[in-house]
């Protein structure tokens, strides 16, 4: 215990005679100071995670032995962002296995506020703390450029900045912890099917106005201590060993001063991968061979690994370490606070859900009535979570675990069931259950009831893209059926993309609840009666159909295995409200979108130009409940390519007490308001005057003018 108390203050005696142990320097001095006492196989020790054969509870997904004689202890990473997740293999999950499942982080980015990604960061780095891991693989950055991707539940939707500023939120909250976190999937890793194969194609500047905006983002608001880098290939050449993104973009341009580690299994070579920026392999055992190690060894002993580089690699770890206090305040095991932890999944997971249709106000409901059907999505069980390695084992345990062979996976549903909750907020109701699997008992339920709740999933998981848009197991029938024996039907999604409804306009209201974590199902009662106000606003555009978006196939599905394919991103920068808007094109529902129980009047935009972009506005609460209004800025603007792009550049959110007025300034984000000019090296502002709208939705302006931007750069 002395012990560890002093490597975590760095006592007097301590830091004079191993001074990189002294808090009071900077992470760059002390980084160089240890590394100047390192041998060169203690450097390269730092540079490959073991992740197989590590058995027992709470056992990491990666491990670094670390230097002990130095005072670096092991650096032990765990998955991910959704809480911690323990890889499970064929063994059943233990109790020490749990943790606290915030919601999808879509729907975390449907809250639309960066201080609830905070928290949510927080309230994970420090459960990875009490479970003995110092580097936490969370902090997902991908653009959800396709509705189908198995993993947009765990990205943050489709717009650079509102996913750049979610994304760093999270990763702030999880460093604030002494915990480093990984901005990943760098870069382009857009879709799961066949992930490996995937050759991303776009041009580079349309990369930097989108996916790479949402990551540069990121990376100044979080600092992450790690970046990992791709499965996929960009431009015919992998991600983990692209000289371009690594060390151009991510080192030259941003700054960034943190380790690049590898996805498990995304290494292909030694040296071509070491001088291209890759710092450390993960999970050794994943890859093809060991190609850190024992090679990059032999690379460095005969030289094809210069000694500055080598350095620069462990440097990058050790900076990490030191930078997010991961050295001086090492892991401390201790019982996980589930309380106060499930209480920010649950803020989460309410924030989050958007309100899409009420027709009659028919939510939220009252408590008079006096039979409520409730059915299907096993919502007397629990609530639906997304697959992979962002899996968590909820406290408690799986409510449902249901084997999907064909992807070795499990569907897991959350012990929150919304039955329950429901059946505690209306007490004096009739309440009940029908499964769904038979839609004339379904329909009779509903008939016999005042009103009826729909619950509707669809699964998604890591690796597997889905096919289509379309709810699956005859959701879709089942919905219809109970809709035309009861009108006031009222659905519940919980899915972790956007899904067609053919039967929109046969139901009285809908609910997106995404996956609403270990305690969806109360957020979801909390809404439902009016408990809690709807505050979400979609962070992705609902398509109408598949034909609508840039591939209307996923590609590459039944190529043999093992030859890479090209995914042309030929939609460049416009990626989803984007390119709905650049064609011309209705969704069902659109970016931004989301409904109050109350409503709102805007009114009075001024807008300041010329060095930067300022609007002005006031939002009135003029209904009769308090809500959550969220004034979103969009400026249209020349991009790249030189077409004309709609783009989100700020937006607030806020909380109104009725008939309460707020005035609200929204500054742009210049960046937006750009274009990349790779040939000048950077952003470019063009002098002219650019149309602005105050909107409620991407496609919904509610105050609109024009302003003057001066000429303008920005470094890249
Ligand atoms: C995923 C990463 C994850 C890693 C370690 C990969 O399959 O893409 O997000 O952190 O596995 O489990």
């Amino acid at each position: 215990m002395l012990a560890a108390l002093g490597a975590a203050t760095g006592s007097a005696q301590q830091t004079h005679s191993r001074p990189w142990l002294n808090p009071e320097l900077s992470a760059a001095v002390r980084a160089a100071l240890a590394l100047a006492q390192m041998t060169t196989d203690e450097k390269l020790s730092l540079l490959r995670s073991a992740s197989a054969n590590l058995a027992g509870p709470k056992r990491p997904t990666g491990l670094v032995q670390g230097i002990e004689r130095l005072g670096i202890g092991p650096i032990r990473e765990t998955n991910a962002g959704l809480g911690i997740a323990i890889p499970l293999e064929e063994d059943a999950p233990t109790s020490e296995d749990e943790a606290v499942a915030l919601p999808a982080a879509l729907a975390t980015a449907a809250s639309w506020d960066p201080e609830l990604a905070y928290a949510a960061g927080a309230m994970i780095g420090e459960e990875a703390r009490r479970k003995g891991f110092n580097v936490l693989l969370a902090g997902a950055a991908n653009l959800a450029r396709d509705p189908r991707n198995g993993r947009n539940f765990e990205y943050s939707g489709e717009d650079p900045l509102l996913s750049g500023t979610m994304v760093g939120a999270a990763l702030r909250g999880i460093a604030d912890r002494h915990v480093v976190s990984t901005m990943k999937h760098f870069a382009l890793n857009d879709q799961e099917t066949n992930r490996t194969l995937v050759d991303a194609r776009i041009d580079r500047d349309a990369l930097r106005e989108s996916d790479l905006l949402a990551f540069e983002i990121a990376n100044e608001r979080g600092h992450p201590g790690a970046v990992m880098c791709a499965y996929n290939l960009v431009e015919g050449v992998h991600a983990c060993e692209n000289r371009w993104l690594l060390d151009r973009v991510l080192r030259r341009d941003w700054g960034f001063r943190g380790w690049v580690m590898s996805d498990w299994g995304a290494v292909h070579s030694t040296v071509p991968a070491a001088l291209a920026g890759l710092d450390q392999e993960s999970g050794v055992e994943w890859d093809s061979q060991v190609f850190y190690g024992a090679p990059l060894k032999v690379a460095f002993e005969q030289g094809a690994l210069p000694t500055g580089r080598l350095d620069a690699m462990a440097l990058h770890v050790l900076t990490a370490l030191f930078a997010a206090g991961a050295v001086d305040h090492p892991p401390q095991p201790a019982p996980l606070d589930i309380d106060a932890d499930s209480a920010v999944a649950e803020r989460a997971a309410r924030e989050g859900i958007v309100l899409l249709r009420n027709e009659g106000n028919l939510l939220p409901l009252t408590r008079s009535a006096r039979r409520i059907a409730v059915i299907g999505g096993h919502a007397d069980t629990g609530v639906m979570s997304g697959g992979g390695s962002s899996q968590v084992i909820p406290i408690g345990g799986p409510a449902l675990r249901v084997p999907i062979p064909a992807q070795a996976a499990w569907m897991v549903f959350d012990p929150s069931p919304p039955l329950r909750a429901i059946a505690g907020k209306a007490p004096e109701a009739q309440v009940e259950y029908a499964d769904g699997s038979n839609v004339t008992a379904a329909a009779e339920s509903a008939q016999r009831a005042d009103v009826a709740v729909v619950f509707a999933t669809k699964w998604e998981a890591e690796g597997h893209d889905s096919d289509d848009l379309s709810l699956p197991h005859g959701q879709d029938a089942l919905i219809s059926a109970v809709a035309a024996a009861n009108p006031r039907t009222i659905v519940v999604l919980e899915t972790g993309n956007p899904v067609l409804m053919p039967w929109r306009d046969q139901v009285g209201a809908i609910i997106e609840a995404w996956y609403p974590g270990s305690r969806g199902g109360e957020a979801i009662a909390d809404i439902l009666f009016g408990d809690a106000e709807p505050g979400g606003r979609l962070p992705m555009t609902f398509p109408a159909s598949p034909a609508q978006l840039p591939r209307p196939e996923i590609l590459g599905r039944d190529n043999p295995w093992k030859h890479v394919f090209l995914v042309d991103y030929r939609e460049g920068s416009a990626v989803g409200y984007r390119w709905f808007d650049a064609r011309k094109l209705t969704p069902l529902y659109p970016f931004g979108f989301g409904l109050s129980y109350t409503h709102f009047r805007y009114a009075d935009l001024r807008v300041e130009g010329g060095n930067g972009l300022g609007a002005t506005f006031s939002v009135t609460n003029d209904g009769g409940r308090p809500g959550f209004a969220v004034p979103q800025l969009y400026v249209r603007a020349v991009a790249a390519d030189g077409s004309m792009l709609q783009r989100l550049v700020a937006w607030r959110k806020l909380r109104l007490n009725p008939g309460e007025t707020r005035t609200v300034t929204l500054t742009a984000e210049p960046r937006l308001v750009a274009y990349f000019d790779s040939e000048r090296d950077g952003w470019r502002i063009d002098p002219g005057r650019y149309p602005v709208a105050v909107a409620t939705a991407a496609d919904s302006p509610v105050l609109q003018t024009t302003v003057w931007l001066n000429a303008r750069t920005l470094p890249p």
